[in-house]
């Protein structure tokens, strides 16, 4: 039995089966690079689902989280740190001037969103067809797909869907006891699908005009995975609300609900809490992280993300789409899950958030020289599929 098989029969017996068993059990990364309990080597253009933006065991991270745990580790919110307050200074200057609340994990920045919404005092929120906000209880009352929701019903109540990119819809929909709308600026979960052109300016307007909230969930989006610090924003989207995780703390445990406005004034001492969200080490992983992003990475991921777009080719391909480097590599046939299987048999993991559509989330500090071999192998895999 190899060492891998080993760990697998372990994880089946000791963990809940949330996630079936995973095809390979990794124990070591370094930049792009991940390795199995076998010795095998991947190349990683998944990230830990685009979160990993600094790669694996990036300098910059792993000094600013030992040092921060050196320091002072954990002291909950009854007390505040240094980083913590850098981090909310540097995430509301990114929409422009807020406040920022602290969580661990992108299920809980959409939460405390959705309590903003509701502290509004309005009942109604409208939110999108194909969304994907997270696990929790409010965001999967937000989040579309039947099979996430359906199982813990009843859920919090008030919440419509409306089909994305459709102006009318929101148009016909919206009126004065809307609190929010919320929407991913481009739909990560559903198969890196971007919202059309225009539509969020639209929906910026509409809000407005109805004194709604714009709730832009960027969990996915943010934090330079887009090419951007935060996608809406660069396209003129001001939101009242932004969401953000997963790449924050660049493999660190971190999130923020990020408001502006009145939406920045909702929450009031007893009304929402956290004992972990931006405790010191995770405050030092996310200043890291955007650190590195304003010391001009987010050119490289803007010009990196452009480049494989157009280096990607073959007849079982319609179309790259997504932004930066958070592409979906859209295919004729239902063949993404053999894809990603035939892929990691050969040293690359990415995944299939459907199954006609490969999702591709490398670390931000990717090479295009990392990624030419990926552009000459992925042919070779579509070729191969059900020989
Ligand atoms: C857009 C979006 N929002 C929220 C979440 C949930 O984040 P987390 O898994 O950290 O709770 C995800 C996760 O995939 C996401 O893509």
């Amino acid at each position: 039995m190899s060492a891998q098989e080993d760990y697998q029969g372990r994880y089946a017996a000791a963990m809940m089966n949330a996630f079936g068993v995973p095809k390979r059990v990794l124990v070591r990364g370094e930049g792009v690079h991940v390795w199995d309990a076998d010795g095998n080597r991947y190349t990683d253009l998944l990230a830990g689902i685009a979160v990993n933006s600094l790669g694996h065991g990036h300098p910059a991270v792993v000094e600013a989280v030992t040092s921060q745990l050196d320091a002072l580790g954990h002291i909950s919110n009854l007390f505040a740190s240094p980083p913590q307050i850098r981090l909310a200074e540097r995430l509301a200057a990114a929409v422009g001037g807020g406040r920022v609340f602290f969580t661990n994990s992108g299920a809980e920045a959409n939460e405390t969103a959705f309590k903003i919404a509701r502290l509004t005092g309005r009942p109604r929120i409208l939110a999108m067809e194909n969304s994907f906000h997270g696990r929790t209880l409010g965001a999967l009352a937000i989040t579309h797909t039947a099979k996430y929701r359906e199982p813990f019903e009843p859920l919090p109540g008030g919440v419509e869907f409306l089909p994305y990119g459709d102006i009318a819809a929101l148009e016909r929909a919206i009126d004065d006891q809307v609190a929010a709308v919320v929407m991913e600026p481009i739909q990560g979960e559903s198969g890196v699908l971007p919202a059309p052109d225009g539509y969020l300016q639209a929906a910026r307007e509409i809000t407005s005009r109805a004194g709604a909230l714009l709730w832009l969930d960027e969990v996915q989006t943010g934090i330079g995975r887009c090419g951007e610090l935060l996608l809406g924003r660069s396209l003129g989207v001001d939101a009242d609300v932004v969401t953000v995780a997963k790449g924050l703390g660049g493999g660190f445990p971190v999130g923020a609900c990020i408001a502006t406005g009145t939406a920045a004034e909702l929450i009031t001492p007893g009304s929402h809490g956290t004992t972990f969200g931006g405790n010191p080490p995770a405050a030092a992983a996310g200043n890291a992280v955007l650190d590195l992003l304003e010391g001009g990475l987010l050119r490289h991921v803007r010009e990196t993300g452009a480049w494989l777009r157009s280096a990607i080719a073959h007849p079982d391909i319609v179309e790259v789409r997504g932004a930066g480097l958070l592409l979906g590599v859209c295919l004729t046939r239902d063949i993404a899950p053999q894809v990603v299987d035939l892929a990691m048999a050969d040293g690359w993991l990415l995944n299939a958030p459907r199954p006609d559509v490969l999702r591709l989330a490398p670390p931000l500090v990717i090479t295009r020289e990392d990624l030419a071999t990926f552009v000459e192998a992925l042919p070779t895999w579509l070729d191969r599929v059900g020989e």
